[in-house]
């Protein structure tokens, strides 16, 4: 078999088969097949498309790529859940520890912020003590201690995907739905879980801007995954607007425990729970969600993942946000908060030096956005609208742009769900 011929085949539009995509795959992996081919056909393919077939063989093979996590000696209990990205998107601190307290085994393999959206491991790691890197010996005994782990990868989990990542970055072929289903579906595959829900975002914040397309690609990975032999469903949520009032690595930790702790009439808590909900797949999962929270057993098991990655036992007692100055941000008129655009508050965070711009920055981990409103409130001239948490004098001028991203009107606008549709 030669490359070219996949190139030319997938340039024609000809389906490719499972063995020219397994090769193709091969040879990205052990270096043989070079950049300028991967890149030329990653074009055909963003230009064509692929069929659903096609779409599972690349996952397929990704995943076969590199290591991969064997969860097998749990049965069906393993649960895992992947969010496409979005501001102030905690919910894995929540479904993780309600999965947990409710017997799932939850072995979370998580990345790190880039660009406007936050990461799950930054995040933890803006918590004292606390360490996301975990050799497969410590997390897998975390497994059978606690039945619930957040770490980065361990080992070499799908180099291929890593390799074509990057490629698709500098190609302009980051935006082709069956390369993002087959790049986020071979990572869950790999990480081993039974159960799987996908959160894919649309909206200001996220990578989807349009329902549609979300649809189509949250359809595109449940059908992925469910060829592949898992039980796999999705939910479509709203990122127009920040999910949580908090934005920024520590504040979101505080975010989802206040959650943990009982406040349940929040977005954060709608999505959620509706995640949880699908992974449960039973009935009376809304009340078993419930319940969890309820009984302080879910934040019982979120400090337990603390602790067990190097917290000290009052970790939640402590205000986990350290940042040493805040400043208040007041309304400059009276009206209805109109939107809260979820976009500009992540670039305010970014500003702030609470995400990255590029792979290896360092990031500020208790800097970020307090918000003291929500879409539909009423507000009066000069309320506290915002709290913006800052490290570096210069960045006070910022509290300006955080004001600009709260939209007052003089009509009440509709409340919108934040979960906008389920595929299941
Ligand atoms: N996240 C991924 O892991 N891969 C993509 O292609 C896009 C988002």
């Amino acid at each position: 078999m030669r490359i070219y011929d996949v190139i030319d085949d997938k340039r024609r539009n000809r389906e490719l088969s499972k063995e020219q995509i397994a090769f193709w795959i091969n040879g990205v992996t052990d270096g043989s097949i070079a950049d300028y081919q991967s890149a030329a056909l990653l074009m055909a393919i963003a230009i064509n498309g692929m069929t659903d077939d096609e779409t599972f063989y690349l996952t397929d093979a990704m995943a076969k790529s590199g290591d991969t996590v064997d969860l097998s000696r749990f049965g069906d209990r393993t649960v895992d859940k992947h969010s496409t990205g979005g501001v102030g998107d905690s919910t894995s601190f929540i479904v993780i520890p309600v999965m947990a307290a409710l017997g799932k085994i939850c072995a979370k393999m998580s990345g790190r912020g880039l660009g406007h959206t936050g990461g799950t491991l930054d995040k933890l790691e803006a918590i004292d003590g606390v360490s996301t890197s975990l050799s497969e010996e410590r997390f897998n005994a975390q497994l059978d201690s606690a039945g619930l782990a957040i770490a980065g990868q361990t080992g070499q989990v799908c180099p291929a995907d890593k390799i074509l990542y990057a490629l698709r970055d500098v190609t302009a072929t980051v935006e082709s739905i069956p390369l993002i289903a087959a790049s986020v579906m071979s990572k869950k595959l790999a990480a081993g879980a039974k159960n799987i829900v996908l959160d894919v975002k649309c909206g200001k914040g996220a990578f989807m801007r349009d329902k549609e397309s979300a649809k189509k690609l949250a359809e595109l990975m449940v059908r992925v995954g469910r060829k592949a032999g898992r039980n796999v469903s999705a939910l479509i949520t709203d990122m127009d607007e920040p999910l949580s009032d908090y934005i920024g690595n520590s504040l979101e930790v505080e975010g989802a425990v206040e959650v943990l702790k009982g406040r349940t009439d929040c977005r954060l808590y709608e999505v959620a729970k509706a995640l949880c909900i699908r992974l449960l797949d039973c009935e009376g999962a809304e009340q078993a969600v419930d319940g969890a929270i309820a009984s302080g057993a879910a934040l019982g098991k979120f400090r337990q993942l603390l602790v067990s990655q190097g917290a000290s036992a009052d970790v939640l007692e402590k205000p986990i946000c350290r940042s040493a100055c805040k400043i208040e941000v007041f309304s400059d008129k009276a009206g209805y908060v109109a939107g809260i655009d979820a976009m500009k508050i992540a670039r305010v965070v970014l500003d702030l030096g609470g995400g990255r711009t590029k792979k290896d920055d360092k990031i500020l981990p208790h800097v970020g956005i307090k918000l003291n409103v929500r879409r539909g409130d009423k507000v009066n001239e000069d309320d506290c609208v915002a709290i913006m948490y800052f490290e570096k004098y210069e960045d006070v001028a910022l509290a300006r742009e955080v004001l600009a991203a709260i939209e007052i009107s003089d009509e009440k606008p509709q409340i919108r769900k934040p979960v906008l549709g389920i595929i299941k």
